[in-house]
Protein backbone atom coordinates (compact mmCIF):
# COMPACT_ATOMS: atom_id res chain seq x y z
CA UNK A 1 0.00 0.00 0.00
CA UNK A 2 1.00 3.45 -1.39
CA UNK A 3 1.66 5.80 1.41
CA UNK A 4 -1.12 8.66 0.81
CA UNK A 5 1.31 11.53 -0.93
CA UNK A 6 -1.74 13.85 -1.19
CA UNK A 7 -0.93 15.17 3.09
CA UNK A 8 2.49 16.62 2.23
CA UNK A 9 0.69 18.75 -0.59
CA UNK A 10 -1.69 21.02 0.65
CA UNK A 11 -2.36 22.58 -2.65
CA UNK A 12 -3.95 19.20 -3.36
CA UNK A 13 -6.21 19.52 -0.34
CA UNK A 14 -7.75 23.00 -1.56
CA UNK A 15 -10.63 23.72 -4.24
CA UNK A 16 -10.98 24.54 -7.62
CA UNK A 17 -14.44 26.15 -9.25
CA UNK A 18 -15.89 24.74 -5.89
CA UNK A 19 -14.83 20.81 -6.59
CA UNK A 20 -11.54 19.03 -4.85
CA UNK A 21 -8.84 19.57 -7.17
CA UNK A 22 -7.63 16.64 -10.11
CA UNK A 23 -4.31 18.15 -10.84
CA UNK A 24 -3.38 16.74 -13.88
CA UNK A 25 -1.20 19.02 -15.87
CA UNK A 26 1.99 17.87 -14.15
CA UNK A 27 3.76 17.92 -17.76
CA UNK A 28 3.55 21.59 -17.33
CA UNK A 29 4.45 21.60 -13.84
CA UNK A 30 4.25 20.09 -10.43
CA UNK A 31 3.27 21.00 -7.23
CA UNK A 32 5.40 21.29 -4.19
CA UNK A 33 5.83 18.99 -1.11
CA UNK A 34 5.63 20.66 2.38
CA UNK A 35 9.48 19.82 2.83
CA UNK A 36 10.45 21.38 -0.38
CA UNK A 37 8.33 24.91 0.74
CA UNK A 38 10.02 24.43 4.05
CA UNK A 39 13.37 24.28 2.53
CA UNK A 40 13.05 27.21 0.57
CA UNK A 41 12.09 29.70 3.83
CA UNK A 42 14.70 27.98 5.60
CA UNK A 43 16.75 29.08 3.01
CA UNK A 44 15.74 32.94 3.12
CA UNK A 45 15.15 32.76 6.89
CA UNK A 46 18.72 31.20 7.55
CA UNK A 47 21.26 31.18 5.06
CA UNK A 48 20.38 34.24 2.03
CA UNK A 49 23.28 36.24 1.13
CA UNK A 50 25.07 36.34 -2.09
CA UNK A 51 27.27 33.26 -3.17
CA UNK A 52 30.76 32.82 -4.04
CA UNK A 53 31.31 36.58 -3.18
CA UNK A 54 31.42 37.18 0.83
CA UNK A 55 33.83 36.33 2.85
CA UNK A 56 31.41 36.32 5.79
CA UNK A 57 29.65 33.21 7.35
CA UNK A 58 26.28 34.11 5.84
CA UNK A 59 27.85 34.38 2.23
CA UNK A 60 29.66 30.99 3.19
CA UNK A 61 26.26 29.30 4.15
CA UNK A 62 24.39 30.41 0.93
CA UNK A 63 27.59 28.82 -0.89
CA UNK A 64 27.14 25.74 0.86
CA UNK A 65 23.54 25.82 0.14
CA UNK A 66 24.38 25.90 -3.80
CA UNK A 67 27.17 23.88 -3.90
CA UNK A 68 25.74 21.13 -1.89
CA UNK A 69 22.84 21.15 -4.38
CA UNK A 70 25.41 21.12 -7.24
CA UNK A 71 27.24 17.87 -5.42
CA UNK A 72 23.36 16.09 -5.19
CA UNK A 73 22.80 16.78 -8.33
CA UNK A 74 25.61 15.01 -10.15
CA UNK A 75 25.02 12.38 -8.03
CA UNK A 76 20.98 12.26 -8.49
CA UNK A 77 22.28 12.16 -12.39
CA UNK A 78 25.45 9.94 -11.79
CA UNK A 79 27.62 12.89 -13.67
CA UNK A 80 31.66 11.78 -12.97
CA UNK A 81 31.62 15.16 -11.38
CA UNK A 82 30.26 18.23 -9.83
CA UNK A 83 31.95 20.47 -11.92
CA UNK A 84 29.70 19.07 -15.51
CA UNK A 85 26.48 20.43 -13.75
CA UNK A 86 25.39 23.92 -14.33
CA UNK A 87 23.01 25.52 -12.61
CA UNK A 88 20.50 27.40 -15.65
CA UNK A 89 16.17 29.39 -15.17
CA UNK A 90 14.77 26.13 -16.90
CA UNK A 91 15.82 23.67 -19.56
CA UNK A 92 14.75 26.13 -22.12
CA UNK A 93 17.71 27.97 -20.86
CA UNK A 94 19.88 24.96 -20.35
CA UNK A 95 19.16 24.08 -24.15
CA UNK A 96 19.89 27.25 -25.35
CA UNK A 97 23.23 27.20 -23.83
CA UNK A 98 24.42 24.41 -25.86
CA UNK A 99 23.05 25.35 -29.40
CA UNK A 100 25.12 29.10 -28.96
CA UNK A 101 27.70 27.99 -27.30
CA UNK A 102 28.61 24.62 -28.78
CA UNK A 103 26.26 24.93 -31.56
CA UNK A 104 27.33 28.47 -33.08
CA UNK A 105 30.85 27.32 -32.73
CA UNK A 106 31.44 24.00 -34.18
CA UNK A 107 28.96 24.22 -37.17
CA UNK A 108 29.77 25.10 -40.66
CA UNK A 109 27.54 25.08 -44.21
CA UNK A 110 27.13 20.98 -45.19
CA UNK A 111 27.10 19.86 -41.65
CA UNK A 112 23.72 18.75 -40.41
CA UNK A 113 21.66 18.88 -36.89
CA UNK A 114 18.95 16.31 -36.52
CA UNK A 115 16.02 16.51 -34.21
CA UNK A 116 12.68 14.58 -33.99
CA UNK A 117 9.20 16.08 -35.03
CA UNK A 118 8.47 15.58 -31.49
CA UNK A 119 10.51 17.97 -30.01
CA UNK A 120 9.14 20.42 -27.48
CA UNK A 121 10.23 24.08 -29.06
CA UNK A 122 12.75 24.58 -26.73
CA UNK A 123 14.58 22.04 -28.66
CA UNK A 124 13.54 23.23 -31.74
CA UNK A 125 13.25 26.91 -32.79
CA UNK A 126 16.80 26.85 -31.25
CA UNK A 127 18.52 24.74 -33.66
CA UNK A 128 16.46 26.86 -36.72
CA UNK A 129 18.52 29.58 -35.78
CA UNK A 130 21.57 27.77 -34.90
CA UNK A 131 21.00 26.01 -38.41
CA UNK A 132 20.05 29.65 -40.02
CA UNK A 133 23.17 31.44 -38.38
CA UNK A 134 25.79 28.19 -39.19
CA UNK A 135 24.35 27.59 -42.75
CA UNK A 136 23.92 24.07 -41.61
CA UNK A 137 21.17 21.68 -42.13
CA UNK A 138 17.97 20.86 -40.26
CA UNK A 139 16.64 17.31 -40.68
CA UNK A 140 13.92 15.63 -38.66
CA UNK A 141 13.20 12.37 -37.79
CA UNK A 142 9.61 11.12 -37.68
CA UNK A 143 7.64 8.39 -35.87
CA UNK A 144 6.21 5.41 -37.11
CA UNK A 145 2.70 4.05 -37.33
CA UNK A 146 2.66 3.54 -33.25
CA UNK A 147 4.30 7.04 -32.45
CA UNK A 148 7.37 6.17 -31.86
CA UNK A 149 10.95 7.42 -33.83
CA UNK A 150 11.03 6.08 -37.20
CA UNK A 151 14.39 3.40 -37.09
CA UNK A 152 14.45 3.49 -41.09
CA UNK A 153 14.51 7.83 -40.48
CA UNK A 154 17.57 7.43 -38.08
CA UNK A 155 19.39 5.02 -40.07
CA UNK A 156 19.30 6.88 -43.20
CA UNK A 157 19.36 10.77 -41.74
CA UNK A 158 22.15 9.76 -38.87
CA UNK A 159 24.82 10.64 -40.98
CA UNK A 160 28.86 11.41 -40.75
CA UNK A 161 27.35 14.81 -42.09
CA UNK A 162 25.46 15.05 -38.79
CA UNK A 163 27.16 17.09 -35.89
CA UNK A 164 24.49 17.16 -33.23
CA UNK A 165 21.75 14.99 -32.49
CA UNK A 166 18.99 16.81 -30.61
CA UNK A 167 16.51 14.70 -29.17
CA UNK A 168 13.64 14.64 -25.88
CA UNK A 169 13.92 11.48 -23.69
CA UNK A 170 10.25 11.35 -23.40
CA UNK A 171 7.61 13.65 -25.62
CA UNK A 172 5.65 16.20 -24.11
CA UNK A 173 2.90 15.54 -26.02
CA UNK A 174 2.44 11.62 -26.46
CA UNK A 175 4.81 10.62 -23.93
CA UNK A 176 6.63 8.08 -25.49
CA UNK A 177 9.91 7.49 -24.20
CA UNK A 178 12.84 7.47 -26.66
CA UNK A 179 16.09 5.04 -26.55
CA UNK A 180 18.62 7.50 -25.88
CA UNK A 181 21.27 4.55 -24.83
CA UNK A 182 20.68 3.38 -28.29
CA UNK A 183 20.40 6.86 -30.22
CA UNK A 184 23.57 7.88 -28.15
CA UNK A 185 25.82 5.02 -29.09
CA UNK A 186 24.65 5.47 -33.19
CA UNK A 187 25.47 9.38 -32.90
CA UNK A 188 28.98 8.33 -31.71
CA UNK A 189 29.22 6.02 -34.49
CA UNK A 190 29.18 8.88 -36.89
CA UNK A 191 31.28 10.91 -35.00
CA UNK A 192 27.62 13.52 -33.64
CA UNK A 193 27.36 14.57 -30.51
CA UNK A 194 23.88 14.01 -28.36
CA UNK A 195 21.85 16.58 -26.88
CA UNK A 196 18.98 15.39 -24.48
CA UNK A 197 15.90 17.03 -23.27
CA UNK A 198 15.30 15.42 -19.62
CA UNK A 199 12.15 17.97 -19.00
CA UNK A 200 9.88 15.11 -19.18
CA UNK A 201 12.07 12.06 -18.32
CA UNK A 202 14.03 13.35 -15.25
CA UNK A 203 11.31 13.71 -12.93
CA UNK A 204 9.80 10.40 -14.05
CA UNK A 205 12.63 7.62 -14.52
CA UNK A 206 16.05 7.13 -13.33
CA UNK A 207 18.48 8.89 -15.88
CA UNK A 208 22.19 8.08 -15.49
CA UNK A 209 24.17 9.98 -17.49
CA UNK A 210 27.31 7.70 -18.15
CA UNK A 211 25.33 4.45 -18.66
CA UNK A 212 23.19 7.02 -21.45
CA UNK A 213 26.88 8.51 -22.68
CA UNK A 214 24.73 11.13 -23.08
CA UNK A 215 26.98 14.49 -23.93
CA UNK A 216 24.65 16.78 -23.10
CA UNK A 217 21.59 16.77 -20.75
CA UNK A 218 18.92 19.17 -19.58
CA UNK A 219 15.92 19.46 -17.19
CA UNK A 220 13.94 21.93 -15.01
CA UNK A 221 13.19 21.96 -11.50
CA UNK A 222 9.78 22.93 -11.95
CA UNK A 223 8.94 19.86 -13.05
CA UNK A 224 9.90 17.57 -10.47
CA UNK A 225 8.85 19.65 -7.16
CA UNK A 226 10.83 22.29 -6.96
CA UNK A 227 9.96 25.91 -7.26
CA UNK A 228 10.48 27.38 -10.91
CA UNK A 229 13.14 29.55 -12.24
CA UNK A 230 15.88 26.03 -11.19
CA UNK A 231 17.32 24.41 -13.80
CA UNK A 232 20.15 22.15 -14.92
CA UNK A 233 22.39 21.77 -17.90
CA UNK A 234 24.86 18.42 -17.54
CA UNK A 235 27.65 18.47 -19.69
CA UNK A 236 30.48 16.86 -20.64
CA UNK A 237 33.98 17.95 -18.90
CA UNK A 238 35.91 18.09 -22.09
CA UNK A 239 33.49 19.42 -24.36
CA UNK A 240 31.99 22.11 -21.64
CA UNK A 241 35.77 23.18 -20.71
CA UNK A 242 36.04 23.77 -24.60
CA UNK A 243 33.15 25.91 -25.31
CA UNK A 244 33.30 29.71 -24.60
CA UNK A 245 30.89 31.36 -22.30
CA UNK A 246 26.89 31.77 -23.14
CA UNK A 247 25.96 34.90 -20.93
CA UNK A 248 28.84 37.52 -19.64
CA UNK A 249 28.82 39.35 -16.25
CA UNK A 250 30.08 38.73 -12.71
CA UNK A 251 31.50 35.37 -11.42
CA UNK A 252 32.01 33.69 -14.74
CA UNK A 253 35.46 35.56 -15.20
CA UNK A 254 39.06 34.99 -14.13
CA UNK A 255 40.51 38.20 -15.05
CA UNK A 256 38.93 41.58 -16.57
CA UNK A 257 41.14 44.17 -18.57
CA UNK A 258 39.63 46.81 -20.54
CA UNK A 259 39.55 44.95 -23.58
CA UNK A 260 39.82 41.57 -22.73
CA UNK A 261 39.17 38.76 -20.16
CA UNK A 262 39.76 35.58 -19.25
CA UNK A 263 37.20 32.86 -17.77
CA UNK A 264 36.38 31.23 -14.67
CA UNK A 265 36.98 27.61 -14.32
CA UNK A 266 33.39 25.09 -15.15
CA UNK A 267 31.52 25.54 -13.55
CA UNK A 268 31.39 29.22 -13.26
CA UNK A 269 32.10 29.78 -16.28
CA UNK A 270 28.63 29.42 -17.49
CA UNK A 271 27.14 30.74 -14.33
CA UNK A 272 27.26 34.56 -14.73
CA UNK A 273 25.35 37.12 -12.44
CA UNK A 274 23.53 35.99 -8.97
CA UNK A 275 22.17 33.00 -9.31
CA UNK A 276 18.55 31.07 -7.88
CA UNK A 277 20.41 29.87 -4.55
CA UNK A 278 16.45 29.54 -2.80
CA UNK A 279 15.49 27.69 -5.89
CA UNK A 280 18.31 25.13 -5.30
CA UNK A 281 17.17 24.52 -1.78
CA UNK A 282 13.95 23.53 -3.12
CA UNK A 283 15.58 21.36 -5.92
CA UNK A 284 17.57 19.98 -2.84
CA UNK A 285 15.04 18.97 -1.07
CA UNK A 286 12.93 17.94 -3.94
CA UNK A 287 15.63 15.68 -5.13
CA UNK A 288 15.63 14.07 -1.36
CA UNK A 289 11.51 13.52 -1.89
CA UNK A 290 11.77 12.09 -4.84
CA UNK A 291 14.42 9.37 -3.86
CA UNK A 292 12.41 9.07 -0.98
CA UNK A 293 9.80 7.82 -2.79
CA UNK A 294 11.86 6.07 -5.22
CA UNK A 295 11.58 5.95 -8.85
CA UNK A 296 9.96 2.14 -8.97
CA UNK A 297 6.76 3.63 -6.97
CA UNK A 298 6.83 6.70 -9.04
CA UNK A 299 7.00 4.36 -12.34
CA UNK A 300 4.81 1.54 -10.93
CA UNK A 301 2.07 4.68 -9.83
CA UNK A 302 1.91 6.21 -13.34
CA UNK A 303 2.22 3.09 -15.33
CA UNK A 304 -1.67 2.42 -13.74
CA UNK A 305 -2.73 5.73 -14.00
CA UNK A 306 -2.27 6.16 -17.61
CA UNK A 307 -3.07 2.67 -18.69
CA UNK A 308 -6.34 2.46 -16.89
CA UNK A 309 -7.08 6.23 -18.20
CA UNK A 310 -6.15 5.30 -22.00
CA UNK A 311 -8.47 2.39 -20.77
CA UNK A 312 -11.78 3.91 -19.89
CA UNK A 313 -11.34 6.39 -22.37
CA UNK A 314 -11.14 3.82 -25.06
CA UNK A 315 -14.77 3.04 -24.30
CA UNK A 316 -15.90 6.13 -25.04
CA UNK A 317 -16.31 6.80 -28.87
CA UNK A 318 -16.32 10.32 -29.20
CA UNK A 319 -13.02 10.34 -27.74
CA UNK A 320 -9.91 10.12 -30.03
CA UNK A 321 -6.76 9.36 -28.67
CA UNK A 322 -2.76 9.58 -29.55
CA UNK A 323 -0.13 7.86 -29.54
CA UNK A 324 -1.43 5.46 -27.09
CA UNK A 325 -0.73 1.90 -28.41
CA UNK A 326 2.89 2.15 -27.91
CA UNK A 327 4.13 -0.15 -25.01
CA UNK A 328 6.98 1.94 -24.16
CA UNK A 329 4.95 5.24 -22.76
CA UNK A 330 5.02 6.85 -19.18
CA UNK A 331 2.68 9.18 -18.19
CA UNK A 332 0.55 11.16 -20.53
CA UNK A 333 -2.51 10.92 -22.29
CA UNK A 334 -3.01 12.95 -24.89
CA UNK A 335 -6.76 12.76 -26.60
CA UNK A 336 -9.61 14.65 -28.48
CA UNK A 337 -13.37 14.50 -28.04
CA UNK A 338 -15.09 14.44 -31.74
CA UNK A 339 -16.70 17.86 -32.76
CA UNK A 340 -15.08 19.60 -29.54
CA UNK A 341 -12.44 22.50 -29.65
CA UNK A 342 -9.86 21.09 -26.90
CA UNK A 343 -9.76 24.45 -25.09
CA UNK A 344 -13.78 24.07 -24.91
CA UNK A 345 -13.32 20.95 -23.55
CA UNK A 346 -10.15 22.06 -20.72
CA UNK A 347 -13.08 24.76 -19.77
CA UNK A 348 -15.42 22.39 -19.20
CA UNK A 349 -13.28 20.29 -17.23
CA UNK A 350 -12.06 22.98 -15.19
CA UNK A 351 -15.87 23.69 -13.83
CA UNK A 352 -15.58 20.18 -12.46
CA UNK A 353 -12.45 20.55 -10.95
CA UNK A 354 -10.12 19.03 -13.50
CA UNK A 355 -7.20 20.71 -14.59
CA UNK A 356 -5.66 19.53 -17.94
CA UNK A 357 -3.87 21.42 -20.44
CA UNK A 358 -5.15 21.76 -24.00
CA UNK A 359 -3.37 23.89 -27.00
CA UNK A 360 -0.42 22.53 -29.11
CA UNK A 361 1.94 21.86 -25.99
CA UNK A 362 4.55 24.09 -27.56
CA UNK A 363 5.11 21.52 -30.21
CA UNK A 364 3.00 22.96 -33.41
CA UNK A 365 5.40 20.79 -35.52
CA UNK A 366 4.36 17.95 -34.16
CA UNK A 367 0.62 18.52 -33.80
CA UNK A 368 0.82 19.83 -37.91
CA UNK A 369 2.67 16.24 -38.35
CA UNK A 370 -0.96 14.51 -36.07
CA UNK A 371 -2.70 16.16 -38.50
CA UNK A 372 -4.40 18.06 -35.58
CA UNK A 373 -4.32 22.00 -34.48
CA UNK A 374 -4.52 21.27 -30.55
CA UNK A 375 -5.34 18.22 -28.31
CA UNK A 376 -6.17 17.61 -24.79
CA UNK A 377 -3.54 16.80 -22.25
CA UNK A 378 -4.12 14.73 -18.98
CA UNK A 379 -0.60 14.37 -17.49
CA UNK A 380 -0.08 12.39 -14.09
CA UNK A 381 2.35 12.42 -11.49
CA UNK A 382 2.99 9.86 -8.50
CA UNK A 383 0.76 11.31 -6.08
CA UNK A 384 -2.26 11.54 -8.47
CA UNK A 385 -4.93 8.69 -8.01
CA UNK A 386 -7.31 6.64 -9.52
CA UNK A 387 -9.47 8.84 -8.24
CA UNK A 388 -8.82 11.94 -10.06
CA UNK A 389 -8.64 9.42 -13.25
CA UNK A 390 -12.10 8.56 -12.52
CA UNK A 391 -12.91 12.29 -12.17
CA UNK A 392 -11.13 13.40 -15.47
CA UNK A 393 -13.32 10.54 -17.68
CA UNK A 394 -16.65 11.89 -15.06
CA UNK A 395 -16.20 15.07 -16.86
CA UNK A 396 -15.18 14.47 -20.42
CA UNK A 397 -18.21 11.85 -20.01
CA UNK A 398 -20.20 15.47 -19.96
CA UNK A 399 -18.51 17.62 -22.50
CA UNK A 400 -21.08 16.74 -25.55
CA UNK A 401 -24.20 17.28 -23.12
CA UNK A 402 -22.60 21.14 -22.16
CA UNK A 403 -21.71 21.65 -26.03
CA UNK A 404 -25.51 20.53 -27.22
CA UNK A 405 -24.11 17.84 -29.25
CA UNK A 406 -25.43 14.42 -27.55
N1 LIG B 1 6.73 22.13 -21.40
C1 LIG B 1 5.55 22.25 -20.62
C2 LIG B 1 4.41 21.44 -21.18
O1 LIG B 1 4.61 20.57 -21.97
C3 LIG B 1 5.17 23.65 -20.37
O2 LIG B 1 3.28 21.66 -20.81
Amino acid sequence: MDKNFLNDFPILHSRMNGHPIAYLDNSATTQKPESVVRSICGYYGGCNANPHRGVYELSVRATKVYEDTRRKVAKFLNAKSAREIIFTKNATESLNLVAYSYGLNNLHAGDEILITIAEHHSNLVVWQRVAQATGAKLNYIYLDADGNLSQADIDKKLTPRTKILAVTQISNVLGLVNDIKKLSAQAHEVGAIIVVDGAQSVPHIPVDVQDLDADFLAFSGHKMLSPMGIGVLYGKKKLLEEMPPFLSGGDMIEYVEEQTATYAELPQKFEAGTQNVGGAAGLSAAIDYLQNVGFKTIERIEKDLTSFAIAELKKIPYVELYGCDAANKVGIVTFNIKDVHPHDVATILDSEGVAIRAGHHCAQPLMKYLGQNSTCRASFYFYNTRRDVERLIEAVQKVRGIMRLA
